[in-house]
């Protein structure tokens, strides 16, 4: 049996696309889930069930197959929720991560493609956030994922590993015979589509006061399958240490996605204005030009794209 890439958290919903975008072009995949928020019929190739906070479980995996490389995409993901029970975030996300890393040294793989997120640039004022923007998360999540990445810088000095960091801003859409499912949902365009089905009777909008044209907060959303993308492109150059925006340089207000899930649904449903939440800073868009210039990544699916592909899945479901 030739190398195989481990994903870890590969039965969530980034992770099952990216490894279907993966086998497409010939990567061979294993997944490694313990199913907290995963799903087993997302899962396509082996896999392993297991907890990263356990390190024997991570061993078991590396015993037996033969790994060249892994794409980390398994944390806790609630930026709301993590403000609350910060220690649950610090646990999984950091104390797990660090289990990972402690056997990819035990058996020499070194190539690693980290999940990181927006949630680490807070509420830097830029209008288009580069990765030389001022980062300064302000929710335990994001804190959580910045951490991760300032271990990952020692460990390329100290252990010569190379670690390639993806700063998703929001992942939308579906393909394959995969979308996204969430337990609980709390993203923006699953939850309005949900009311554009029937099964919600209102969205609510948390806060119309911010500093942004409409007064909503500004998000910059990419389609999974580009996120896909980025994978490959940077599981393919893995090299030293590297952090890369992956968005689509474009924002769109809470209000906007309302407008569009309505206009594609072709369903006029009730939207309630409430406080402001915690934690959600007012506006977060990309700038890809790094990854576009250095890796060669370009956003194929457009907002359109986004919203009628996900409502299909959530149709279907
Ligand atoms: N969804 C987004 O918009 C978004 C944006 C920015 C960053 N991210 C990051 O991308 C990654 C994937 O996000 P997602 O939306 O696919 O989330 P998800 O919850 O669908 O997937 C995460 C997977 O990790 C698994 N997992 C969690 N803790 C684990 C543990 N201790 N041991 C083993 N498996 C564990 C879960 O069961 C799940 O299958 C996360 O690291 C998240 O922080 C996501």
């Amino acid at each position: 049996m030739g190398k195989k890439v481990l994903v870890i958290g590969g039965a969530g919903y980034i992770g099952s696309h990216t490894i279907r975008y993966l086998q497409e072009r010939g990567v061979e995949c294993i997944v490694f889930d313990n199913f907290s928020n995963g799903h087993k019929e997302f899962v396509n190739c082996s896999y392993v069930e297991g907890d990263i906070l356990h390190i024997e479980h991570v061993r078991s995996v590396f015993k037996v197959h033969d790994i060249s490389s892994v794409i980390h995409f398994a944390a806790f993901i609630e930026a709301g929720e993590s403000v609350h029970e910060p220690e649950k975030y610090f646990v999984n996300n950091v104390s797990g991560t660090l289990n990972v890393l402690k056997v990819m040294r035990e058996f020499g793989v070194k190539d690693l493609v980290f999940s990181s997120t927006a949630a680490v640039y807070g509420d830097c004022e830029d209008l288009v956030l580069s990765e030389d923007s001022e980062i300064g998360p302000i929710n335990a999540y994001g804190k959580s994922k910045l951490m991760v990445e300032e271990i990952l810088k020692e460990y390329v000095r100290a252990y010569g590993f190379n670690c390639t960091v993806l700063r998703y801003f929001n992942a939308s859409g579906a393909g394959y015979d995969v979308g996204e499912w969430h337990s609980p949902e709390t993203h923006l365009i699953p939850l309005v589509l949900f009311t554009a089905l029937g099964l919600r009777e209102s969205i609510s909008i948390f806060g119309e006061n911010y500093d942004t044209p409409d007064g909503t907060c500004v998000r910059d959303y990419v389609h999974v399958l580009d996120l896909a993308q980025a994978h490959h492109l940077a599981l393919k150059h893995v090299n030293g240490f590297n952090v890369y925006n992956v968005g689509s340089e474009r924002g769109y207000s809470v209000k906007e996605i309302i407008e569009l899930c309505k206009k594609i649904s072709g369903v006029n449903f009730k939207v309630i204005v409430s406080d402001r939440r915690k934690g959600d800073p007012a506006r977060l868009v990309a700038s890809s030009q790094k990854i576009s210039n250095e890796l060669g990544f370009k956003i194929t699916y457009s907002i359109e794209d986004i919203i009628s592909s996900a409502y299909k899945w959530h149709k279907r479901k």
